[in-house]
């Protein structure tokens, strides 16, 4: 066991795309309690900002940088400056992950071409620039995607985009881990369920979902609930830590038991 624990992140730096809200913020706060210290990137600037208070109140250095990870000179400026704050890299999350929803037959095909670009085309510019320090440094690493139980199995209602992008998020995790376990750098997947974000119980309180379909995203959860971002922290840290030395390649559900369950199933009797 670390000397701090299994959970240990001390002396670590980890990079988290789109953590100015959500998943990606609950997951950098997480980190820094854990000792980490952040780079934080969104396009939103004052999400970040009340992140990096968040990921300081923890205890960490925290950096917030403007980006849009679909944009390959943000990507570029974000390494620079990266490098340029820690000169190390040890963890890194690519959360970003964008949805347009449409019916297949009419949607313009630029909706997918930007989903894909701002998820697994982010996700491995990103995850090839931290793989070309962490190699050069020597150490090893660990890669997270933010992945969706949407890249396993189909939610239909004009998610394709998602679903799609989801999909090759997995197989980039997959094909990723073979390729770098070599270097020691272990690249794994999370798998939410629906998440209650601030911005998804908004969208819930404007009734951008109808009710029925609420109560079907339920019936799918054995826990019978949505999961929460914190929820998210612990497999995060889990994943990021030495306690996982040994775990690459994986695609970790955290759905409550969504994955789990056959359609025709339940959890009543
Ligand atoms: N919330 C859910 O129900 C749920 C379920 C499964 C998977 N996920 C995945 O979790 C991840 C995080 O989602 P969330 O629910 O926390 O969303 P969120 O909307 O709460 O936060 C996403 C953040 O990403 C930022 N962002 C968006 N596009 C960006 C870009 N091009 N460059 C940089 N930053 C950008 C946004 O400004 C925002 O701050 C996504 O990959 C999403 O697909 C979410």
């Amino acid at each position: 066991m670390m000397s701090g624990g299994w959970f240990d992140l001390s002396g670590r730096v980890a990079l988290v795309t789109g953590a100015g809200a959500g998943i990606g913020r609950a997951i950098a706060a997480g980190f820094a309690a854990q000792g980490a210290d952040l780079l934080v990137c969104d396009i939103d600037e004052s999400g970040l900002t009340e992140t990096v208070r968040l990921i300081e109140a923890a205890g960490g250095r925290g950096y917030g940088v403007r980006t849009d990870v679909s944009r390959p000179e943000e990507r570029h400026a974000l390494l620079a400056d990266l490098d340029a704050r820690f000169g190390q890299i040890d963890i890194l999350v690519n959360n970003v992950g964008t949805l347009r929803r449409a019916r297949p037959e009419e949607q313009p095909i630029e909706d997918l071409e930007y989903v894909l670009a701002s998820g697994v085309l982010a996700s491995y510019a990103l995850a090839q620039g931290a793989a070309q320090r962490m190699i050069a440094a020597g150490r090893g690493g660990s890669i997270i995607q933010i992945s969706s139980i949407a890249g396993v199995s189909a939610l239909g209602r004009g998610n394709l985009t998602h679903s799609v992008n989801k999909g090759g998020v997995n197989q980039l995790t997959k094909e990723l881990a073979v390729e770098w376990a070599r270097y020691g750098i272990r690249v794994n997947a999370i798998l939410p369920c629906q998440v209650r974000t601030e911005s998804f119980v908004a969208a819930l309180e404007r009734g951008a979902l109808d009710p029925t379909v609420q109560q079907r995203m339920l019936d799918g959860i054995p826990m019978g609930r949505m999961a929460t971002p914190e929820e998210m922290v612990g497999p995060a840290i889990f994943l990021a830590s030495d306690a996982a030395a040994m775990v690459t390649g994986v695609l970790l559900p955290v759905d409550g038991g969504n994955l789990a369950l056959n359609a025709g199933g339940s959890r009543e009797w």
